[in-house]
């Protein structure tokens, strides 16, 4: 399959990936990542200033990791809200059930409502100025038009919200970038391959598809263009791990 076919972002085809891989999502994401995504989805929050109080709306929620990580900031204000949104209704059960467990075991604030739907970040159900954060994690590079996805983000910020991007980026330094490209382009994908759950061999796989969507992804300074030009203020970014992924803030 060309690159450019593995990189597509045709709507449906990006939802049927992610539900063939919704099963072994989180155990790949953790492993192939030797746990940094974790990591990088806690500095996310906390660099964005989530906290009591506050309503923040995760689009692309996936299994909710970032969602729950901005739960987790909340504290047990009931005044704060988090929602999770995601148009693949296969990932969206799994955040489901990874909140339900967590409140079995009360690793959560019962206070802070958590809400999960499932809905397209070019068309959300929300009215303007809705939320103070908007959180993405790992998620505007597959919308299939990123401009768009971003004007949709700001559109239900409240003027003076937040937008907060997490995504990947390709390490500077010349030795690291090729020691991490042999990872991200040739092991990944096999391991990926071998270890997610039956994807359709039409699909080739999502974890060909994740560093080949990486590579047509702005660069940090370019995505800082994209977020100014979708209306967005302020607009700074920090690099993580050596530079293999970025959180990007803009304000409304
Ligand atoms: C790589 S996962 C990221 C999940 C999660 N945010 C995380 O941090 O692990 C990308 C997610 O984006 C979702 N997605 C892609 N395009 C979307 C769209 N237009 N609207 C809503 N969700 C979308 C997919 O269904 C998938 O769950």
């Amino acid at each position: 399959m060309s690159g450019a076919l593995t990189a597509s972002k045709d709507p449906r085809r990006i939802r049927r990936m992610f539900a063939d891989i919704a099963p072994t999502y989180d155990f790949l994401n953790h492993f192939l990542s030797a746990n940094r995504d974790r990591a990088w989805r806690r500095e996310a929050v906390r660099l964005a200033g989530i906290g009591p109080r506050h309503r923040v709306l995760d689009v692309c929620c996936g299994t909710g990791d970032l969602a729950l990580e901005a739960w987790k900031r909340l504290g047990e204000e009931p005044a704060g809200v988090i929602v999770g949104a995601d148009f693949c209704p296969e990932m969206v059960h799994r955040a489901m059930e990874k909140k339900r467990i967590l409140e079995r075991r009360r690793e959560r604030p019962a206070a802070a409502p958590f809400e999960l739907l499932v809905a397209d970040t070019l068309r959300l159900p929300f009215p303007e100025g809705a939320f103070d954060f908007v959180t993405v994690g790992f998620g505007i590079r597959n919308v299939s038009s990123l401009e768009a996805g971003l004007r949709e983000m700001r559109r239900v910020l409240r003027p003076g919200g937040r937008a907060v991007i997490l995504e990947f980026a390709t390490p500077r330094s010349a030795w690291f970038r090729k020691l991490f490209e042999v990872y991200f382009h040739q092991v990944l994908p096999r391991l990926g391959r071998w270890l997610s759950s039956a994807p359709d061999p039409d699909l080739d796989n999502a974890y060909k598809y994740l560093p080949d969507s990486v590579d047509l992804f702005p660069e940090p300074q370019v995505l800082c263009d994209v977020l100014r030009s979708a209306g967005f203020a302020e607009v700074a970014y920090r690099l993580l791990t050596f530079g293999i992924a970025a959180v990007h803030l803009g304000v409304k």
